[in-house]
């Protein structure tokens, strides 16, 4: 029997400064009103090069936690796989930096880049190597240091977007639990929408401790709005109808956190009451690769995942990129 990817624990970090909307008024030209109404966001997490708050940093936290949970013991893991686009450094890998902060001296680790869909290729690609005999043991990982790419100038990026990680550990099962579809999609042709340029500004003097990298997003944000809505439907649409699901079989949805407009237009495009649906872009904003695992750990610990039922994860971001992945939770 074609062994299933089951998500066997979960565990999250973010930094610990928490940047409101009203720190940011003294910053941009922006208010709290605004930033509430068009986006959900009321405050997120900021990395400060005074602590321990890499990406690395970060995503070695959440790994450790994940792992905790698992009962799993880091030389068992045959594959580290970690989504970001904002690695430490160019080479090596996040994943390899990861690998040896925990000591996991089997694993094959790499990065995957794929904008704020990251963590759900990198399931995909675990899940495919799970189906195929090739990997028992997995941890999965979307980390993010987006402040170190943010122009601090540009109030229509700045507002949106923070730090963190989350990670999950996988376990070949032969049950009805685990990953059920991972559908993976990418359209180079829309990438002016999102991407990042060289060059960057100094922080402004209440974030000189962010660390500043010498490019910075661009995103043409309003264009981007709409496709994210028409992305997410068709795919999370494909999710269920592989698994000859409805709506109503889905237990809770844990959206990609970019806006809590995007996610109330998809929630209502897939006929899926808000009660059902994941949400914490308020306290995060929008952390990339990360915001997904964050999620899915929150709601695990929270209580709000049960074993047997459906959870359905779906994304999309820069590339562009889209994705989603349906599972039948297993712990
Ligand atoms: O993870 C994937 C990455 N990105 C996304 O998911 C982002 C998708 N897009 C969005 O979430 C929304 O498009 C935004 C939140 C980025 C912007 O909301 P919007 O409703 O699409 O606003 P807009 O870009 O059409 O801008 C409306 C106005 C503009 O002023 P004018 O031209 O109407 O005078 C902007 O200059 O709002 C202005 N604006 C702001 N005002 C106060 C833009 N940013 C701000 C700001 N504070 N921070």
């Amino acid at each position: 029997m074609t062994p299933r990817c089951c998500i066997i624990g979960t565990g999250s970090a973010v930094p610990e400064r928490i940047l409101s909307n009203a720190e940011l008024e003294s910053i941009v030209e922006t208010s709290d009103e605004w930033i509430t109404r068009r986006t959900g966001i009321k405050a997120r997490r900021i990395a400060s090069n005074l602590r321990p708050e890499t990406s690395t940093d970060l995503g070695t936290l959440a790994a450790r936690k994940a792992l905790e949970m698992a009962h799993t013991a880091p030389e068992n893991l045959d594959m580290i796989v970690v989504g970001t686009v904002t690695p430490d450094q160019q080479f090596p890998s996040t994943a390899c930096m990861i690998q040896k902060e925990i000591n996991a001296t089997r694993a094959a680790a790499f990065d995957v880049s794929a904008g704020c869909s990251g963590f759900l290729y990198a399931l995909a690609i675990v899940d495919n190597a799970v189906r195929a005999g090739t990997c028992r043991h997995a941890l999965v990982a979307g980390v993010e240091r987006l402040s170190s790419i943010v122009n601090w100038q540009d109030r229509s990026t700045c507002v949106l977007l923070a730090d963190g990680a989350g990670a999950v550990i996988i376990e070949a099962h032969t049950g009805s639990g685990g990953i059920r579809s991972a559908h993976i999609r990418s359209d180079g042709n829309f990438g002016e929408l999102l991407y990042a340029r060289y060059g960057n500004l100094n922080p402004p003097q209440p974030l000189e401790d962010v660390d500043i990298k010498p490019f910075h997003l661009i995103m043409e944000g309003n264009r981007l709005f709409k496709r994210a809505v028409n992305f997410l439907t068709s795919i999370a649409k494909d999710a269920l109808k592989s698994n000859g699901l409805a709506a109503a079989d889905i237990a809770l949805m844990i959206p990609h956190q970019a806006n809590i407009r995007i996610i109330e237009a998809l929630a209502k495009n897939l006929g899926i009451p808000m009660q059902r649906v994941y949400t914490n872009v308020h306290k995060y904003g929008n952390t990339s690769s990360a915001s997904i695992p964050i999620a899915l750990d929150e709601a695990h610990r929270a209580g709000l995942l049960k074993s047997g039922q459906y959870v359905l994860l779906v994304t999309f971001g820069a590339g562009l990129t889209w994705a989603s992945v349906l599972l039948k939770w297993s712990i």
